[in-house]
């Protein structure tokens, strides 16, 4: 057999550039491209990788509103066999044994593994770099220490070291993986540690157009956290996890460093209940507490984001007293593996939100717009829940496992993340 032709000549590469200008022209998306005479080879080199990572089918299909997330039907309140109390819970001692052993036996049988994702950059507050090295706990510890202390402890209980993926996103990977070669994670083995990085989608202009966010880059943001299961698939974490024997996989938000990274009561729960996808909530303090209810959607659990949840239905009392919607979504959740799975292979709905996106003008020269200009596109990971066959809804004590850092100061700030730590006895 002769070798194949391996002499490439420039016309090879022009040719393919060509070819993707001419797909992005039969597109309508050909104005990418309107600097490329002005380009070193350099920059034409970057704005080509870019347009390859974009699927234009897709975005003829948001453009569309076809892959978008459809409007909900409207909610019900969150009851049925498969919501634990708080109260109820304590009240049933032989439930909850029953329930912790199996959660153990599964932890100690090596059938669990961790997923935090971690693609947030710390900008809400102030902080220049991604969420996760954000130094809020005692003497400097950052969000990262303060789980990789939780994570180890789960690996002593476990008897050997629970796998452990870090969600991070094009912004946040090349920052994380620095920080972690630099300062590692405190009694976690590098072995167990997989850091996966999400992917992009890009933004849209009302009529459907892409943006330059540069005169060599098309604007794309971080698909949202919905993306960390195709990421796992894409990125082999999946086999990975399936050949380590993993079965279910508990999943947090690096932003909660109260969250305990495995609770064995609410793994036994699910597991119990041949679970696919199983959900935290706690008692919302206030109706314009700044969280995502779960609510129930022709009888199954489903998530209502706070900017979704009109004020009135917000404050609806329920007959007994209390929020009707009282039920703040934690964003902890276990996920069987043959779930997990089945959603990266499918898919999840996208939302799209406005956004100021930076953009360049006629002249190629970069604009910060003051107000929302553009769509932005994200798949949320709740979205899962409406497709399960089954799962729990646990109701937890907001005050020993709830300490989100979103912002700089007020409410869910360092100081209050600081006062929270403090009271449940983790400072
Ligand atoms: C989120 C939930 C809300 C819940 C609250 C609890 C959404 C849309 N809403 O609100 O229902 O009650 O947390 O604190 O998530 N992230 C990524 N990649 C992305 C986007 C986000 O890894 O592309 C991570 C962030 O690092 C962060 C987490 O997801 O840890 C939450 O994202 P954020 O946008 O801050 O959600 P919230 O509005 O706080």
């Amino acid at each position: 057999m002769s070798d194949p032709d391996l002499s490439f000549t420039t016309e090879d590469f022009l040719l393919s550039e060509k070819a993707v200008v001419e797909r992005f022209t039969a597109a309508g998306q050909g104005h990418v491209f309107r600097f490329l005479d002005r380009l070193d080879w350099k920059r034409k080199n970057a704005l080509f990788l870019s347009a390859k990572s974009v699927d234009l089918d897709l975005v003829a299909r948001l453009a569309s509103g076809k892959s978008l997330a459809p409007p909900a039907p409207p909610p019900e309140p969150l009851e049925g066999p498969f919501v634990h109390r708080r109260q109820a819970l304590q009240d049933n001692r032989v439930l909850r044994e029953q329930a912790e052993a199996a959660g153990l036996a599964l932890l100690r049988g090596g059938k669990v593994a961790i997923l935090t994702v971690a693609g947030g950059q710390g900008t809400r507050l102030g902080f220049p770099g991604p969420k996760g090295c954000y130094p809020v706990g005692p003497g400097q510890r950052t969000l990262f220490d303060i789980h990789a202390a939780a994570v180890a402890a789960a690996s002593r209980e476990a008897g050997k070291p629970v796998p452990w993926i870090l969600l991070v996103s094009p912004t946040t990977e090349e920052a994380t993986r620095a920080y972690i070669r630099r300062r590692g994670l405190p009694g976690v083995a590098p072995a167990q540690v997989r850091i996966v990085c999400q992917g992009v989608l890009p933004a849209l202009t009302d009529e459907g157009k892409l943006l330059l966010e540069d005169v060599d880059r098309i604007a794309t943001a971080p698909d949202g956290h919905g993306g960390c299961l195709k990421a796992l698939r894409l990125t082999g974490t999946l086999a990975w996890l399936v050949n380590l024997g993993v079965e279910e996989l508990c999943y947090f938000q690096v932003d909660n460093p109260l969250a305990p990274p495995v609770d064995p009561l609410f793994l036994g729960l699910h597991h119990r209940a041949k679970g696919q996808m199983s959900s935290k909530v706690f008692l919302k303090s206030d109706p314009a507490e700044k969280v995502g209810v779960v609510v129930c959607r022709h009888g199954k659990p489903a998530v209502i984001e706070y900017t979704e949840l009109p004020k009135e239905q917000a404050e609806r009392k329920a007959p007994g007293g209390g929020l009707q919607y009282w039920a703040a979504n934690m964003a902890s959740h276990v996920l069987s593996m043959p779930f997990a799975a089945a959603v990266a292979f499918r898919g999840l709905p996208v939302h799209r939100v406005r956004k100021a996106v930076p953009f360049v003008d006629a002249d190629g020269n970069r604009v910060v717009p003051p107000e929302p200009n553009a769509w932005k596109h994200e798949s949320f990971v709740f979205d899962a829940m409406p497709l399960s066959a089954g799962g729990v809804v646990m109701e937890v004590d907001r005050s020993r496992e709830f300490a989100p850092l979103k912002n700089a100061a007020g409410m869910d700030s360092p100081e209050t993340v600081r006062l929270l730590l403090q009271s449940a006895g983790k400072w």
